[in-house]
This record gives C-alpha cells, structure tokens and sequence, in this order.
C-alpha cells in the first residue's frame, strides 16, 4: 500500500486571479507522472493536500470535477502556507495528497432534484458537483438543479466566466446575489443567500441540499431549509476543520467522536446535529 503521507508531482499549469482583492487565486495542476491520474480518481466534495517543500502543506476541497483533465483548487491567502502558494509561478512543481474524506452523497442525489446553496469561495467543490451533474452524461441520472450562490460583491464571485454561462443553461436554475450591488449590472440580485433562497422556494419534495459557506451564513440558512420542508437527512454540509493528517490518525480535526477528515468533511445535518457544537 503506497505511504499516504508521501506527495506525488503536480505542475502549477494555469494560476487565476479570481478577485479584485487578488486574495483568491485558482491553481489548475497536471500531474507529473501521467500514470498518477489514476492514483488521484476523486469524486465531487473530497479534499486533497498541497505541499510545498520547505514551506508545508495545508488542506483544500478540490474545485474541479472528476472528468476535467486537470485537477483545480481555489485558495484564499489568510496564512503562510497560502501565501507561498499565491507567489507561485506558472510550471513550478508542488506536491498533492489525496484525495482524502468522503463525497457529497452521489447515491442518494440520484433520480432527485439538487438544491445547492453557498457563499463567497466555499464554493469550490460544489463548483465540481455542478459540473459534474451538467455533464451529458449523467444530467439524466438527476432531476431539477438549482442553485443559490452569493457574495459580497460581483467582483468576489469565483469562476465568472463559468457561472455567466451557466447562466443561460436551461439545466441549472442558477441564482446569484451580492450583498451591495455596485455600479457592475450583473448579477442583478442584491441580498443575502438565506433571503435569496427563501424568495426562489425550491421545492423540498424528493430533493437533496448541498450547503457549503461561512459560519453565519450556514446559520441562517438552516431554518430557510427546515421552512421550506427539508429534512435533515436531506441537507448535506461540508466542513473545513483545523486538520494535520487527513486520514484519521492525529486527532487534529475530531468533532466529539468523528474525524472530519476521515468521516467528513461532509455530514448531514442530521449527523451534526448529534455532535457538539463545535463546527
Ligand atoms: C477539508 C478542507 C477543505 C478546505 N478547502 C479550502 C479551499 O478550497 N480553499 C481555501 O482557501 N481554503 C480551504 N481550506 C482552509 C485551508 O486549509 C486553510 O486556509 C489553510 O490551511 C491556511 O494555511 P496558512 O498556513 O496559509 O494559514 P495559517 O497560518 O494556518 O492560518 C491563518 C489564518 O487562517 C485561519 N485558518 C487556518 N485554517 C483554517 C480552517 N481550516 N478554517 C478556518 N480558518 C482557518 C487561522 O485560524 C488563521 O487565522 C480547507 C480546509 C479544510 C480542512
Ligand atoms: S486531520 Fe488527523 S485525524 Fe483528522
């Protein structure tokens, strides 16, 4: 069994300043060793580790879908390790382990319409789920997509260009807001994504809920959630704890009994409802 704590080779391809405070950047890696794609075969919510010799490593969701060539994580500068990351340039190699911690519940979404709400640059691996149900592929598999997803402001949005033409894609009901609206006319929402996904009223009958976002706004989203008929064994969040080794071995990420990195980082609402309070 390879060591789970030993990095394989990926190459920084594309770096993209996604805001105009420049503080989140996209990382699209290739693998170095080809071979390795198959080592890495991820599915939409898991999370991998970077690693920079000499700096450190440090946990991120992983932002693109299964079938995209290359493997994305978006990353906010907030601390050293992320810092180096932001200086990289364009073809220096870095290292990735993973992908580590369970999925969004693919099974169960199954022949059920997806509700996905999320907040500023969560969004990253419900950017992967969106991409990967759109897939022609698989849109069959699902039912209704509808999604609530919401910043500061237009300029904090991740992957413009994407979610613009996302926009026009009749197989995604896709709902953006800002907290202010600026003199930019798009998007044309201004509010707050619990308010937002009030007004929309997804329905809950035989749906799933994807949360992903900061703290308060995971608080106010849950009552619109319940309001709206959700149970739940239906709603489905991911949490980004402290973690060190990502595989159930150091106690670092441990809610009560449950590692996030191992049990997680997605859970249920059900499920933490039963933990404490600590997320
Ligand atoms: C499963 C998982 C997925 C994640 N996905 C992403 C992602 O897609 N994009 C992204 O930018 N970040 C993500 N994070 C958070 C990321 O791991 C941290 O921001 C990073 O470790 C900070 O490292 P640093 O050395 O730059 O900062 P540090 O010097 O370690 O910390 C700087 C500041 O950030 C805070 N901080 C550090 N880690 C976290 C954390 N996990 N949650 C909240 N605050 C934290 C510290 O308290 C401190 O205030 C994820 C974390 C986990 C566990
Ligand atoms: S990060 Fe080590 S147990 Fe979860």
């Amino acid at each position: 069994m390879p060591n789970p704590y030993l990095p394989i080779s990926v190459k920084v391809e594309r770096v993209t300043v996604e805001n105009e405070a420049k503080d989140l950047k996209t990382f699209d890696l290739s693998f170095v060793e080809p071979g390795e794609r198959k080592a890495f075969e991820f599915i939409p919510g898991q999370f991998g580790f970077l690693s920079i010799a000499g700096v450190g490593e440090a946990p991120f969701g992983i932002a693109s879908a299964p079938s995209e060539p290359l493997v994305r994580y978006t990353v906010k500068r907030v601390g050293a390790f992320t810092t180096a990351l932001h200086e990289l340039e364009e073809g220096t190699v870095i290292g990735m382990r993973g992908p580590w911690g369970n999925s969004y519940p693919l099974d169960l979404m199954q022949g059920r319409d997806v509700v996905i709400v999320s907040g500023g640059f969560s969004f990253t691996t419900l950017r992967s789920t969106i991409v990967h149900l759109l897939d022609p592929k698989r849109r069959s598999q699902f039912g209704k997509l509808t999604c609530v997803y919401g910043a500061r402001s237009a300029g904090e949005l991740l992957y413009k260009e994407e979610i613009k033409a996302w926009e026009s894609n009749p197989d995604i009901s896709l709902h953006l807001c800002v907290d202010k609206l600026g003199g930019d006319p798009w998007p044309g929402t201004e509010g707050l994504v619990p308010n937002v996904l009030k007004q929309v009223a997804p329905s809950a009958k035989n749906a799933v809920a994807l949360v992903c976002g900061p703290p308060i706004m995971i608080r106010f989203t849950h009552p619109v959630l319940e309001e709206l008929g959700f149970k739940p064994d239906n709603v489905f969040l991911s949490l980004e704890n402290r973690m060190k080794c990502g595989i159930g071995k150091c106690g670092h990420c441990n809610i009560g009994p449950v590692y996030v990195c191992k049990d997680g980082p997605v859970f249920s609402y059900s499920q933490l409802k039963n933990l404490p309070a600590e997320y």
